[in-house]
């Protein structure tokens, strides 16, 4: 019996446990890290800006598919920082991972995400602009927050709740297990939630609900927007959008404070992330 396991050799059961543990974090890393390399070496966030104030093949007044860049230029809906704008209900950009902008743009374009605004721009751009357009977003990590919107506090205790542990009643895991314990997402391809505006994320929670957006791994997205009712949608995209990633809290203006984000003792051990 080797001499660091006290109390007898482990059981048949206990090793296999062990061994599929073991078997799950490396796979986990091994995607985590896979992804990344390559993707960063090949998006140029100076050729990215460009596409964002609308130099893009597919926008030129003769572009193939006629996206002229009045209606394409990308800052003039998500801004020049990729802030977002909420009330149009068009989602911030800003930070978010490069790896998850990209496949977005790549459903879009593949009709796995279908809608009216976004799929005629993802088609009309190049593969290398949709790289070079992500890695410009995923870099606007300084852009400002919109004021917390005020929100019924019994709403956003149940929004909260079902961040931090979901509901058993409805089989449906905690958000914190795949986008992170304050919300700001899980590199590469969980994105980030926290100080998106609630308007955009109920309407991709209901885009689920009725099979209008596809393309998330294992449908896992998918499965646990079907078992949210409206209320758990309305509460949960409300918690996000009230809280903002640890990173940004220096830029909480004084006299204000934003919610916090979950306490600490609703943070996942950091070694069980990317293991469910
Ligand atoms: C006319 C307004 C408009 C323009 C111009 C526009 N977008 Fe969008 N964008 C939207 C809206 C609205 C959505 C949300 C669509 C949905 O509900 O799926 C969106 C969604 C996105 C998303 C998905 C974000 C996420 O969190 O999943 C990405 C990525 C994106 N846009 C990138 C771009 C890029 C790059 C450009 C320029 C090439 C661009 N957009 C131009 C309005 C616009
Ligand atoms: C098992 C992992 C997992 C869990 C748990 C999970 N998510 Fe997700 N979520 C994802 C993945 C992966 C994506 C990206 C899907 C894609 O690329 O299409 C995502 C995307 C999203 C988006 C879209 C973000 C955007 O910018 O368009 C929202 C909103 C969202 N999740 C909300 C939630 C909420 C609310 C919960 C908890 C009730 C939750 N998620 C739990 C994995 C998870």
């Amino acid at each position: 019996m080797p001499w660091f396991l006290p109390g007898g050799p482990p059981s048949a059961g206990v090793l296999v446990v062990l061994a599929v543990a073991l078997v799950l974090a490396a796979a986990a890393q091994d995607g985590r890290t896979a992804e990344r390399a390559p993707f960063d070496a090949e998006g140029d966030v100076e050729r990215g800006r460009a596409v964002v104030v609308g130099v893009y093949a597919g926008a030129t007044p003769h572009g193939e598919r006629g996206v002229g860049p009045a209606g394409g230029a990308c800052f003039s809906c998500h801004g020049l920082n990729g802030k977002g704008d909420a009330a149009a209900v068009v989602p911030r950009l800003a930070g978010q991972a490069p790896a998850y902008l990209y496949k977005a743009l790549k459903d879009y374009a593949a009709g796995a995400r279908q809608n009216a605004v976004m799929t005629p721009i993802a088609q009309a751009l190049t593969e290398r602009e949709m790289r070079d357009v992500a890695v410009y977003y995923a870099a606007q990590t300084g852009a400002p927050y919109d004021d917390p919107p005020e929100v019924d506090l019994e709403l956003l205790q149940h929004g909260a709740m079902l961040a931090a542990i979901g509901s058993t009643e409805r089989g449906i895991q905690g958000c914190v297990n795949c986008h992170g314990p304050d919300g700001s997402g899980i590199f590469p391809s969980y994105p980030s939630l926290a100080g998106q505006s609630a308007s955009y994320s109920e309407a991709q929670l209901r885009a689920w609900q009725r099979g209008h957006r596809k393309g998330d791994p294992l449908a896992v997205m998918e499965m646990i927007a079907r078992r949210m009712t409206d209320e758990d949608v309305r509460a949960v995209a409300a918690f996000y959008a009230s809280i903002r990633p640890r990173s940004a809290e220096a830029q909480t203006a004084p006299g204000r404070t934003s919610v916090d984000a979950l306490p600490p003792a609703f943070a996942p051990d950091p070694a069980s992330i990317g293991r469910r």
